[in-house]
């Protein structure tokens, strides 16, 4: 494949040189030559299992064949032109079909290219829709890296340091986090301080009037896999309809199957006004969108925004594929049982881990969060770093989330196999026996 007659291992030696620090220096750093299915294989000779289906992006697992053919049949046909200036088949037919799983009556597209693109077209279609200027995000939430998709982040506070000034007129209210309230054995009560909180900022920060929206994750994904009370999802809806705030959900992490449902929004029974969708979406190729009901996005009139490659051929031609693959080999009912199936698992071995703090998911959007015992649940960054590369060198791709790092995700392909979890869950549980020695 490569002109170049260096050696790869040269290459990588010389990595720092080559790629940006913000890229090249993260956890692993493994090599890999391909991909398939569950499976990643290195350039070591080793297969790894993969827990991770490129940070949630492959859900149908790597190099699915029908999207791989997908993908290869418009590619001999066209690669790229320019959305609006042609129309071209995979863009309306994805637009039709995807319209018919969104839930509620969001089915009017935006195609761009990644997440932080359809949160940053998120927060922009709200401000020109409503003529408000605030936004209010949760404390924890992860949007993406550009500009605008940094200012609605908290999940750490180095993600958004030296840059400057970040976004203006955006305001943080907290996220309820179960396990780490004052009563984990009673979310409704850490449901309704976090409610209290958001009223405070009505009261003394920003009017509700001013407020374009509310922004998002329906489960938080990097800031540590938190699942909030359905009650107040359906308290923020309701406190948006009162006010004519429109309720944006960044299912860029928890869309496409992941919870067990084609989106959080039907396991919550929650509809937002705008969803932000992109990974899983189709299955690495890069795409994206901001989606929303006729009549908000009609207001977004031509020039108003835009993009080069956003929308483009390929990727739309892989995401009807996946379509075809999630319904064809059911695996939203998959996602349900070996979802399942793991979360007993994991509650099997926090039985018998005291540095296992707690266990959580919906569908397969699984984690487990580290603590120190004997401790007031203090984050345990470093047993997960050695659980993390214990599992990696018995063959089990994992990587952290949590504002600590402190907790795994465990987020296999949805057509993972029980097989597959019990290979998983055996090298995992392995790891942090050996790392709580
Ligand atoms: C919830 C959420 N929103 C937005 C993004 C940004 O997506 P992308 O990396 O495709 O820009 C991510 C990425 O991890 C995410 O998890």
């Amino acid at each position: 494949m490569k002109e170049s007659n260096k050696p790869f291992d040269t290459l990588v030696k010389n990595i720092d040189n080559l790629l940006a620090p913000c890229l090249a220096q993260d956890w692993p750093n493994l090599s890999v030559e391909r991909a398939e299915g569950c499976y990643v294989y290195g350039s070591d000779g080793r297969q790894y299992l993969d827990f991770l289906a490129g940070f949630g992006a492959c859900n149908v697992g790597h190099n699915h064949p029908r999207v791989v053919a997908a993908a290869k049949a418009q590619m001999s046909k066209m690669i790229h032109t320019a959305m609006g200036v042609t129309n071209y088949e995979p863009l309306l037919y994805l637009a039709d079909e995807l319209g018919q799983v969104m839930p509620g009556s969001a089915n009017v597209f935006f195609f761009g290219n990644s997440g932080t693109e359809a949160v940053d077209g998120a927060i922009k279609l709200a401000r020109y829709y409503t003529k408000r200027r605030g936004i209010i995000a949760f404390f924890g939430g992860f949007h993406g890296r550009s500009l605008g998709a940094t200012s609605v982040g908290s999940s750490k506070a180095k993600y958004r340091t030296g840059y400057g000034s970040l976004l203006a007129d955006v305001y943080f209210a907290q996220f309820p986090y179960p396990f780490r309230s004052a009563t984990p054995e009673n979310p409704e009560t850490c449901s309704q301080s976090a409610l209290d909180e958001l009223l405070r900022l009505f009261e003394y920060v920003i009017e509700p009037e001013e407020v374009a929206a509310l922004l998002v994750e329906p489960i938080q994904g990097e800031g540590g896999y938190i699942i909030p009370p359905q009650s107040w999802l359906v308290e923020l809806r309701k406190i948006c309809d009162q006010h004519g705030i429109l309720l944006i959900f960044d299912e860029v992490q928890t869309g496409f199957g992941r919870t067990g449902g084609w989106f959080a929004a039907d396991a919550f029974d929650v509809q937002p006004d705008i969803f932000a969708v992109a990974k899983a979406i189709a299955n690495g190729f890069p795409l994206g969108a901001t989606v929303a009901r006729a009549e908000i996005m009609k207001a977004w009139g031509p020039v108003s925004h835009g993009t080069t490659c956003g929308g483009n051929p390929v990727s739309c031609a892989a995401a009807l594929a996946v379509l075809e693959v999630i319904r064809k080999e059911n695996l939203l009912e998959n996602a349900r049982k070996q979802g399942t199936y793991m979360l007993d698992k994991l509650r099997e071995l926090q039985r018998k881990a005291p540095i296992i703090g707690d266990v959580r998911g919906l569908g397969l959007m699984t984690a487990t969060e580290f603590i120190k015992p004997d401790t007031d649940k203090e984050p345990n960054t470093e047993v997960v770093r050695r659980i993390l590369q214990i599992a990696l060198d018995k063959g089990l791709l994992l990587y952290p989330c949590g504002h600590w790092n402190q907790t795994i995700r465990l987020i296999p392909a949805l057509n993972v196999t029980q097989d597959q979890i019990d290979e998983g869950m055996k090298i995992f549980t392995e790891a942090v026996f050996e790392a709580q020695k």
